[in-house]
């Protein structure tokens, strides 16, 4: 059979179904821009508003096609035992919108895999939906032998991406590895469990819109998604039995050999950690190409387990150190040129693994050390959720990790209470963030995607205007549709097309009101709960607002004029953080309010003063330089290739738009931004935090606000003048000085009271004195409200006095604590005295415990009433 390098299978696929039409297009980020999924888990994502109508191809192309970097977690306890499933892969898709399909899509697939493939065509079997007799006919009729088609029931052969859109009956293509790869039955066929029949492409007939409610709306148009696993195959064309010996991932598994020691194919428990290693690795880089830091929730949470799972896997198997960053040079190393941007990110990529790898190397060991005393003292087989949850969020084990640990000690784990731990600090971090906007919205019980379909997406005006004529096309009230609201109701509005800007990349939501003879309703914020459809969040104040009603739609201008100032000069912050701390600084989350705006940036350690001081002088010179600034559209790779900061996070469309600060910053925005730079006025950075792993928070207000910040210093500066009594400027320096006189003077003070217990002690010390059995002079006495150190001291003072043997037993109360100290020479000790001894024998009378050595013992205690007795017990002892 043909051998096909991985890229050499990739550039056949994308040419083969260019050439038929469709157009190739780059694979979309890893973040979806889609709500309902965590994580792009297949190619079809980036299309689903296409399979929608909602956007349209251009002319003259049938359809699209694509590799897509993928990653699911959803068989994750899988990935490692065997040789086919893989966390992150990428897949080889083409797709149509109505133009070609299940026709064209099965000719073309039989032709792809016999002649471009050159898979033998007898080695191929096929699937088809139950009752889909249609695909069952056309692949009779492209001649496939009725005994290589097999009907599946939904749980193989219906195909979605989530619990709604886009979705439909599927047909599979497989490859047969032969009958000594299988089970040996007989009736084997393709969708028995073991391994001989291997799928490699999946194609899916998209005809359905999943609902909410369970149900099927059929698409306007029947659409074609199909996806066929890129290492599937290349293991098929490169004769292996296992994705992990393709060209492309056996050189990781070769790194997993050498950073653990163990040689892959000896054993097969070590064979799957090692294969987790070199599985896990590649999602970890390409998530964190795309933007995703670890962290505890959602997507950051996936990156964060999958990274301590291969750490913690190696580490089992005995690497040492930091390793994950040999996994990355060799992802970039094989996979960069088709993936420019995980080269781009290469830096930001081996410092986050290599900062969550120490933070999580520091918690490891105290980790397994709780977690095996946890198993230890386990009464049962089962390890309770609560210490499932301290190893959580304690010592930073995802659940996942800790489940795997005590399987192989035949330990379960209380799942379910876990989860119910896992909520309650949900409920807690949700009821910290949530605000009212999103408290309302959070009861409408319909679809937003379907109100969206309905009615269209809204047109956005506010780049060019304040104030839109608008037409109110649905409100929404009390959770539900609603055709009216009268004065006093709450609830979201959606026009046909608004000035109002809805929250979006950092930039909050505009205000304003929407006005009409008939209505006064007041707009406190704008939002989009499904991309494309803004939702104006009202109060009706006057009258009554109704759908198919004509409003003018106004801004409140003052505010976003303060908006704009302080998204550019997000922006401009953004290009001076780059420029003085390096290019690893990227934008990891933005907040652009009227008062004030926040940036985090990956960076590795705190910004220095002087550093700070450089990014405020850089920004404030590009303000006040009045660089114009522009806003245009051109294509993502036209983007790209004139060196656009692209943002964290974020995923494009095709037809971008570049916010350009002349000269200075070119990214890709969507905001709202001033025209020229003078108009920010002034910037200054208020202050800096660390808001994660080497993720760093800087906080900074303009124009107006920058002054009322300044006027703020000024004024307690002034206060502080006047309080000092010097001019403005002096008072550092005479600040500096008072303290230094503080010191001198409290320095001085401690030497007086020192003095004054010395004194104190040789006056009493007389009363004190005692003559011991042994014959040498001990001292046994009360002292007044000295701590252990002052004890300790007045031993010191009293055996100076001496000069010679002598020993003491010591008391004192110090804010109603009392405490005991006992000390002798080494002759006393010689003698027969014993300073530990004599203290465990004492401190019992004032509730108390301690010890020490033969010369030198204290005890601290609960009942000060019992020093005297203590002191007397003493006595009774020595003397
Ligand atoms: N969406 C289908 C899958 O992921 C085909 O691309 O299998």
């Amino acid at each position: 059979m043909k051998y096909m390098t991985t890229a050499q299978i990739r550039e056949a696929y994308l040419h083969y179904f260019e050439e038929k039409g469709c157009k190739r297009l780059p694979s979309s980020s890893l973040v979806p821009d889609d709500p309902s999924l965590l994580l792009t888990s297949a190619g079809m994502v980036q299309f689903k508003p296409y399979f929608l109508q909602l956007k349209h191809l251009e002319e003259p192309y049938i359809g699209t096609t694509t590799v897509q970097k993928c990653v699911r977690t959803n068989d994750i306890d899988i990935i490692g035992t065997d040789g086919r499933h893989l966390s992150f892969f990428e897949m080889l898709g083409n797709f149509s919108f109505g133009a070609y399909f299940k026709k064209e899509m099965c000719a073309w697939a039989l032709d792809f895999s016999v002649n471009v493939l050159e898979l033998p065509f007898e080695k191929l079997y096929f699937t088809v939906f139950e009752d889909d007799d249609e695909t069952i006919g056309i692949w009779e009729g492209l001649g496939v032998d009725p005994s290589h088609i097999t009907r599946l029931g939904e749980d193989d052969n219906f195909w979605r991406a989530g619990p709604t859109g886009p979705c439909g009956p599927c047909s599979e293509v497989y490859y047969d590895q032969g009958p000594e790869v299988g089970c040996g039955r007989p009736d084997c066929a393709p969708g028995c469990d073991c391994d001989r029949f291997l799928e490699y492409w999946n194609l899916v007939f998209t005809q359905y819109d999943g609902q909410e409610d369970g149900s099927f709306k059929p698409l306007p148009k029947k659409n074609i998604d199909t996806g066929m696993g890129l290492e599937r195959i290349a293991a098929i064309m490169q004769g292996v039995q296992s994705n992990f010996d393709t060209d492309v991932l056996h050189g990781l598994i070769e790194v997993a050999q050498r950073v653990t020691g163990k040689r892959y194919g000896e054993n097969e428990k070590d064979d799957r950690a090692l294969r987790v290693m070199a599985d896990h690795a590649r999602s970890v880089t390409f998530m964190i190409s795309d933007g995703i830091l670890p962290g505890n929730e959602g997507r950051e949470y996936v990156l964060r387990r999958l990274l301590r799972r291969a750490v913690m896997k190696g580490s089992l198997l005995g690497a040492e150190g930091a390793f994950m960053g040999q996994f990355v040079d060799n992802i970039v190393e094989v996979m960069g040129d088709v993936y420019p941007q995980i080269v781009e990110n290469r830096e930001l990529i081996n410092r986050v693994v290599l900062s969550e790898e120490e933070r999580f190397g520091a918690t490891l060991r105290q980790g397994r050390a709780y977690l095996e005393d946890a198993l230890a003292s386990l009464e049962g087989d089962e390890l309770s959720g609560a210490q499932a949850f301290t190893l959580h969020d304690t010592y930073g084990f995802p659940l996942e990790v800790t489940e795997e640990i005590c399987a192989e000690a035949g330990i379960s784990v209380n799942r379910e209470e876990f989860d119910e731990y896992m909520e309650r600090q949900r409920t807690r971090a949700r009821a910290a963030t949530q605000n009212d906007a999103e408290a309302a919205w959070s009861t409408y019980d319909g679809s937003m995607s379907a109100l969206l379909e309905e009615v269209g997406a809204t047109q956005f005006t506010g780049y060019d205007e304040n104030e839109t004529e608008a037409r109110v096309l649905a409100l929404v009230s009390g959770g539900k549709r609603v055709e009216a609201m009268e004065a006093g109701m709450q609830g979201g509005v959606v026009l046909d097309r608004t000035p109002f800007y809805a929250e979006m990349g950092g930039q909050v939501g505009d205000t304003g009101e929407l006005v009409s003879e008939a209505c006064l309703v007041k707009v406190s914020d704008t939002l989009q709960p499904e991309g494309g459809l803004t939702m104006h969040h009202v109060e009706v104040e006057e009258g009554r607002i109704a759908v198919g009603q004509k409003v003018a739609a106004r801004i409140d201008v003052m505010r976003r004029e303060r908006i704009r100032r302080n998204h550019s000069a997000t922006h401009i912050l953004h290009k001076a953080l780059r420029e003085v701390l390096g290019d690893h600084v990227k934008q990891a989350g933005s907040y652009v309010a009227p008062d004030r705006l926040r940036f985090d940036f990956t960076h590795f350690q705190a910004c220095t003063r002087e550093e700070l001081d450089e990014v405020e002088r850089i920004a404030n010179e590009k303000i006040m330089q009045n660089l114009p600034v522009s806003t245009y559209e051109c294509s993502l790779d036209e983007a790209r290739a004139a060196g656009v900061t692209a943002l964290f996070g974020e995923k494009y469309g095709e037809v971008v738009r570049v916010v350009d600060v002349q000269g200075f910053s070119q990214e890709l925005c969507g905001g709202t931004h001033v025209r020229s730079t003078a108009e920010i006025g002034l910037v200054k950075i208020s202050s800096q935090s660390s808001v994660g792993a080497s993720l760093r928070r800087i906080e900074a207000v303009t124009s107006f606000d920058a002054i009322a910040y300044l006027n703020r210093i000024e004024g307690e500066l002034r206060e502080t003048a006047a309080e000092l009594k010097v001019p403005l400027f002096d008072v550092s320096e005479r600040t500096a000085g008072n303290l230094a006189e503080l010191k001198r003077i409290q320095h001085q003070f401690n030497r007086a009271k020192q003095a004054a217990m010395e004194g104190d002690i040789m006056d009493a010390a007389e009363s004190g004195r005692y003559v011991a059995k042994a014959g040498y002079p001990v001292f046994i006495l009360k002292a007044k409200d000295l701590r252990a150190e002052g004890l300790r001291h007045s031993w010191d003072v009293l055996r100076a006095q001496v000069q010679g043997d002598c020993a003491v037993v010591l008391a004192s109360e110090n804010e109603g604590k009392p405490l005991l100290l006992a000390a002798g020479t080494e002759q006393a000790v010689a003698a027969g005295f014993h300073a530990g001894e004599i203290i465990r024998a004492i401190a019992p009378h004032i509730k108390g415990g301690g010890g020490g050595k033969p010369t030198m013992a204290q005890a601290g205690g609960k009942d000060a009433q019992g020093i005297d007795a203590a002191l007397e017990h003493a006595r009774e002892i020595l003397l």
